[in-house]
C-alpha cells in the first residue's frame, strides 16, 4: 500500500455526511487524517464523524451550508477553534435537482432553482475555497480538491443546465485557484466522476443507469472507492508535481 502521508493532517470535507462526500471522508480517516465533515444534514454527519473516529483520528461533525457565505466562514473557523489549522479541503457537496426523475430543463426552470443550484455547487465551491486558502497560504501548504463532473466536461441529457453550468465553472474555479496559490505551497484539482453508485444517482429511474452503463467501457459504475482513491493520491505529496489538472474518473466513458 501507498503511504500517502497524510497523518495528522486535518481535513474539511463538504457534503461528508454521504455518498462519495463520507467515502472520501473515511478514506482520509484510515490513512490517519483528522476530518471535520460538514454537511446540512446533520444526523448524516455525526454519523460519518463517529465512523471517522473509529479509526483512530480525531472527527467534527459541523452543520453548515455552503452556499451561504457566513455558515462557510464560520465553518472554517470552529475548525481552526478545534485542530489549529485546515491542511486539506475536499469541496464535494452538490445537489441535482430533479422533478418525477427527470431533469428540468431550461424552458420550465424558475430562477430559483437555477440560483439554488449555482448556489451550492459554484458559489459555495468558491466560499470554501476562499475560507481555506486565506488559511494554507499562512501555512504555506494545502491541498484543495473540486468535485466537477463528466456532466461538466461535456453534454449531458440527465442533468439540468444548471448542473452542466456550475459543474463546467468549478473547472474554471479550479485553473484560478490552482495558479493563484501555487507560489504558496498549495495544490488545487479537480475531479470529474462519472456515473458513481449514490444516493444522488439512485432518485433516477434505473433505465436511464443500465443506458449509461452500455457506455462506459469497464462495464460497470464507479464505486465511492473509485473516486476516494483518487482524491488520497491528489491530496498526498505523491502529486506535489500536479495543480490545476480536472482528473476524469469514469471507467473510460469520455476520454480526452
Ligand atoms: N454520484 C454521481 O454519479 C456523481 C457524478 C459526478 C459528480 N458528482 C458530484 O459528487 C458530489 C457528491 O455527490 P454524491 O453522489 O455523493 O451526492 P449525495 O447527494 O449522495 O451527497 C451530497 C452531500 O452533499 C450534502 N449537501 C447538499 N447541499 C449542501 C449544502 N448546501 N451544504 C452542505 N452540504 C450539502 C448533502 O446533504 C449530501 O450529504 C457532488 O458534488 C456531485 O455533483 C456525483
Amino acid at each position: 500500500m501507498a503511504d500517502y502521508g497524510l497523518k495528522g493532517r486535518i481535513a474539511v470535507i463538504t457534503g461528508g455526511g454521504r455518498g462519495i462526500g463520507r467515502g472520501i471522508a473515511l478514506a482520509l480517516a484510515r490513512e490517519g487524517a483528522n476530518v471535520v465533515i460538514a454537511d446540512v444534514l446533520a444526523e448524516q454527519a455525526q454519523k460519518t464523524a463517529r465512523e471517522a473516529e473509529a479509526e483512530g483520528v480525531g472527527a467534527l461533525a459541523i452543520v453548515a451550508d455552503v452556499s451561504d457565505k457566513a455558515q462557510v466562514n464560520r465553518l472554517v473557523e470552529d475548525t481552526i477553534g478545534s485542530f489549529g489549522r485546515v491542511d486539506i479541503l475536499i469541496n464535494n457537496a452538490g445537489v441535482s435537482p430533479k422533478k418525477d426523475g427527470a431533469k428540468v430543463t431550461v424552458v420550465e426552470m424558475d430562477t430559483d432553482e437555477w440560483e439554488r443550484v449555482i448556489g451550492v455547487n459554484l458559489h459555495g465551491s468558491f466560499y470554501c475555497a476562499r475560507a481555506c486558502a486565506r488559511e494554507m497560504v499562512k501555512q504555506g501548504y494545502g491541498k484543495i480538491i473540486n468535485m466537477s463532473s463528466l456532466a461538466g466536461r461535456t453534454y449531458s441529457a440527465i442533468p439540468g443546465a444548471h448542473y452542466l453550468a456550475s459543474k463546467a465553472a468549478v473547472i474554471g474555479l479550479t485553473r484560478a485557484l490552482a495558479g493563484e496559490l501555487a507560489p504558496y505551497g498549495i495544490n488545487v484539482n479537480a475531479i470529474a466522476p462519472g456515473r458513481i453508485e449514490s444516493e444522488m444517482i439512485r432518485d433516477v429511474p434505473s433505465e436511464i443507469n443500465e443506458l449509461y452503463l452500455q457506455k462506459i467501457p469497464v462495464n460497470r459504475l464507479g464505486t465511492h472507492e473509485d473516486i476516494a482513491n483518487t482524491a488520497l493520491f491528489l491530496v498526498s505529496d505523491l502529486a506535489g508535481y500536479i495543480t490545476g489538472v480536472t482528473v476524469d474518473v469514469n471507467g473510460g466513458s469520455l476520454m480526452l
